[in-house]
């Protein structure tokens, strides 16, 4: 199949891509073509434009006609727990209750390759059904569940973004806790190994500071002065619960944000997963040095932890991603998190523009990971990860859609309704995964 994707082939439908942020530009940030096209060629975009030129240019090229449907950039996903497969949507808990329940006792199951295998390789196969071509994922405190997910992603072509999750402090159990030495080892030799191999990219992953010792914090904060070329992962005040824990563990530091910063641990390739009841420092100086805060509203929402202040933080001019946080969140869909982003807003009385929400979940997510240059747009030289959407999947949908009046009204309703019915192919490097 590797020979098929290197010829140029020439996809026809309808087509979203952006020249800039819609919270910044507005929806003029958005560019849609009624009978567009995307030349893909060696796994690469090479061009976009209207269907009638690059038809005209590249009359060779070999033709994929998706019809009415609409091409938008593979959804990325910049925050998710892979091994939370098989325990979404467990009830009735907050988060430190549904970690010791359910979360610590499911990610114990890693410590077999084969299970870690068999995870793996259901969730990216969950993901591409629900047009996800990248996602920035927790694994376990197990090596293998890192060789796991890579390996998965490896075989599929994904941009996979992943790391070993640490945690030694007596606060987690004693069968999921490493050591702040093999912590570092451990993640040292995966970094090595993985790091840019094919499509995969390691990220430093302390849990949160209530489950590591400072000295695990340290280590791992001396790792990322060695490796600044990767992404640091980990959870911010999430819950209030949380928070007060972590004052009680941490008694010198200023605020949550601290336990990080006086280790080594903030940054401008840093991921701040929730980031939700922020103090007026945290806020300052997660802007000063440019750090990435992830959106995690099924999250949020359903393990009840409050609703993040995106209005506030993208004027401030914080980069901001969006994500599921399987399985904390309640769904695999991107476009269930766009809901759920919107729905959201609305409770906080700043509607979120369908331009945005898309933007979000595809660009937004893509400059939080620092890899906007490779995916989350549909413009020459990107990656050709890409979704294409039946905007008319469900008859209740697609008794909204026949009224809709442009774009906007025509893709919000598959925003709002649409799940994996809506996503009718799914192309990874230019090769149909789905
Ligand atoms: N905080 C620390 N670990 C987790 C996790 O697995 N999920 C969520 N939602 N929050 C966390
Ligand atoms: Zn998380």
């Amino acid at each position: 199949s590797s020979s098929k994707t290197l010829s140029p082939t020439l996809h026809l439908g309808q087509t979203l891509s952006f020249t800039g942020s819609p919270f910044t530009e507005g929806a003029e940030a958005a560019r849609h073509e009624n009978a567009g096209a995307l030349l893909v060629e060696g796994g690469v975009i090479r061009e976009i434009g209207t269907a009638e030129a690059l038809r005209a240019a590249h009359p060779a090229a070999k033709l994929v006609d998706h019809g009415a449907a609409l091409i938008v950039p593979g959804f990325v996903d910049a925050h998710a727990h892979y091994p939370q497969t098989g325990m979404i949507a467990s009830w009735g808990k907050r988060l430190i209750d549904w970690l010791n329940h359910y979360t610590f006792p499911t990610e114990a199951r890693f410590a077999e390759r084969s299970y870690a295998d068999e995870i793996a390789g259901r969730y990216l196969d969950l993901l591409l059904a629900h047009g996800t071509t990248s996602v920035c994922s927790y694994c376990t405190i197990h090596p293998e569940s890192v060789e796991a997910l890579f390996s998965a992603a490896e075989a599929r072509g994904m941009r996979v973004f992943a790391g070993k999750t640490c945690m030694d402090r007596d606060t987690a159990p004693e069968f999921l806790r490493d050591s702040a030495q093999s912590a570092y080892d451990d993640s040292k030799a995966l970094l090595e190994r993985w790091h840019g191999r094919g499509r995969a990219e390691y990220v430093i992953t302390p849990r949160f500071s209530p489950t590591s010792t400072p000295g695990q914090l340290q280590a791992l904060g001396a790792l990322w002065a060695e490796h600044p070329e990767v992404l640091m992962q980990t959870h911010l005040s999430e819950q209030t619960d949380e928070i007060a824990w972590v004052k009680s563990l941490y008694p010198q530091a200023r605020d949550y944000l601290d336990t990080y910063e006086a280790y080594g641990l903030l940054g401008e390739r840093g991921l701040y997963g929730h980031a939700i009841h922020l103090e007026p420092r945290e806020h300052a100086r997660l802007k000063e040095v440019n750090a990435a805060l992830v959106h995690c509203p099924t999250s949020n929402t359903f393990i009840g932890s409050g609703l993040f202040d995106m209005d506030g933080l993208t004027k401030a001019g914080l980069r901001v991603g969006l994500a599921t946080d399987t399985g904390g969140g309640s769904s695999f869909s991107m476009l269930r998190t766009m809901a759920a982003a919107y729905e959201v807003a609305q409770l906080r009385h700043h509607p979120l523009h369908p331009s945005a929400l898309l933007w979000l979940a595809t660009q937004g997510s893509a400059i939080s990971l620092m890899a906007e240059d490779r995916i989350g747009n549909l413009a020459p030289g990107l990656e050709a990860d890409f979704t294409v959407l039946d905007l008319a999947s469900t008859p209740a949908i697609a008794q909204r859609v026949a009224q809709a009046e442009d774009i906007w009204e025509a893709l919000f309703p598959t925003i709002m309704m649409g799940d994996d019915r809506a996503v009718r192919a799914t192309y990874v490097a230019g090769r149909q995964m789905l």
